[in-house]
Order: C-alpha cells, then sequence, then structure tokens
C-alpha cells in the first residue's frame, strides 16, 4: 500500500512509518515542515494519491483536534478513504464508567493532550463522512518504549484490555503493529479500537 505518515518525524508516528516500512510497503513520511495537518488544502496536497493516512499528531493550540477536522475535510477531496488515527487512552473508560481524562487521578502533565485527543474521538464519531476512519487507543497510562512482540490483542470497545495482573500494556512496537495490521486488513471502520497485551 501507498501510505502517508503525518507525524512520521515524532515518537509513534516514526514507529508506525518503520514497521509499514518493514512490510514492504511505500511510505511517505512526513512531518511539520512537509504538511500543516490542521490546513485541509496543505493535507489535501500531501496526501494525494496514498491509498491510506495514518495520522500521528502532538500540538499546541488543540492541533489534534483541529487535525481530526481538516482529515475530515481533505481526505475525500484528496481521494483517500482510510485514515488511521494514533489515538489517546484518556478517553476510555474505567470500572464506574468515567473516562480516565476526567477522573480525579489523571496525570495533569497530559491532562490537555487527553482532552485534545477525546475531542478528535468526539468529532470522528460525529462525522457523516466516506472516510474509514480506526481511532486507535493505547492503554491510558502504559504505552512504554519496547520493540514488536508480535503478539498483542485489538478490540473495538471503550474500555482498556487488562492483562493478567489488572494493568493495561502494550509496547510501542506492537501498538504500531496494530496499527499496520488494521492498514492490511481495512478493519475496524468507524470504530475506535484498543491495543493491549
Ligand atoms: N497512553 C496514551 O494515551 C498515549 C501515549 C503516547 C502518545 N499518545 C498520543 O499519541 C499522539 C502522538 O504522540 P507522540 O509521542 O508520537 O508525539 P510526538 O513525538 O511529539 O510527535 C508529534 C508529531 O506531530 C508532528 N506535528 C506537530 N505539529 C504538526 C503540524 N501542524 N502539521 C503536521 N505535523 C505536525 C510533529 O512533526 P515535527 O516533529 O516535524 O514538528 C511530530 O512528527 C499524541 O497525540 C498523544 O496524545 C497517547
Amino acid at each position: 500500500m501507498k501510505i502517508a505518515v503525518i507525524g512520521a518525524t515524532g515518537n509513534l508516528g516514526g514507529a508506525v512509518a518503520a514497521e509499514a516500512s518493514a512490510r514492504g510497503h511505500d511510505v511517505t513520511a512526513l512531518g511539520s515542515k512537509d504538511v500543516n495537518a490542521a490546513d485541509p488544502a496543505s493535507l489535501r496536497d500531501a496526501v494525494a494519491g496514498h491509498d491510506a493516512v495514518v495520522a500521528a499528531l502532538k500540538g499546541a493550540d488543540h492541533l489534534v483536534p483541529r487535525a481530526a477536522e481538516a482529515l475530515l475535510s481533505a481526505l475525500p477531496e484528496a481521494g483517500v478513504d482510510r485514515l488511521l488515527f494514533v489515538g489517546g487512552g484518556g478517553s476510555l473508560t474505567g470500572p464506574d464508567g468515567q473516562r480516565f481524562v476526567d477522573g480525579p487521578n489523571f496525570p495533569a502533565a497530559y491532562l490537555e493532550t487527553a482532552r485534545d485527543q477525546t475531542a478528535a474521538l468526539d468529532l470522528l464519531r460525529a462525522a457523516e463522512t466516506p472516510v474509514r476512519w480506526t481511532y486507535v487507543s493505547p492503554p491510558p497510562m502504559y504505552l512504554v518504549p519496547g520493540e514488536k512482540t508480535g503478539t498483542y490483542r485489538v478490540e473495538a470497545r471503550d474500555t482498556p484490555l487488562l492483562g493478567a495482573d489488572g494493568e493495561s500494556r502494550v509496547s510501542v512496537g506492537d501498538y504500531a503493529s496494530a496499527i499496520v495490521d488494521a492498514l492490511e486488513s481495512g478493519n475496524f471502520a468507524r470504530e475506535r479500537v484498543t491495543v493491549a497485551y
């Protein structure tokens, strides 16, 4: 597949670009010098001719939800109908039914990014769009540095996938691998999924 990765200069986008390249896909790696993810015209020009787009963004002034909106506008114009959105885990809900981001113990350092990510998910879910988006939530706390093991679970759900120890965790390598799996399979269109062991 010909895949545009927006945010490929970053941590998670870089991991997705590396995994997709390792599997033989034709990857266009884009950073903020190549495209403005908040600008539909810039996005349209950057992604035209690709089979799919991966967005792995972080930035000031609510970049993430602004980019979600811009992508929903730009992709149909560019003739691209598949979007994998690197999401947040804060929008998953705990046993009390509350989103982690709204709970009293959510780390202050991640609050703004997590709120932005939650807004992006809500925007995608509310959109009437031809774009087959998939929003991929890592575990709320433990997306940890590490290589691909190739063994992980992916499910469309709003609660974290828990391991035997009651925690949800996954390595960056396996998270990136799950994203490329979804691109290859076409599964999980218009769904939020989460990945964990
Ligand atoms: N447990 C969790 O919930 C969890 C954990 C980790 C990450 N995340 C989420 O994953 C997302 C990505 O995180 P990350 O750590 O990979 O971020 P990162 O390393 O900071 O990378 C951000 C990327 O966004 C690009 N970018 C910034 N502004 C842009 C713009 N206007 N147009 C185009 N590209 C732009 C940057 O490009 P340049 O470098 O070229 O400026 C960079 O490639 C975040 O939104 C974060 O919320 C969630």
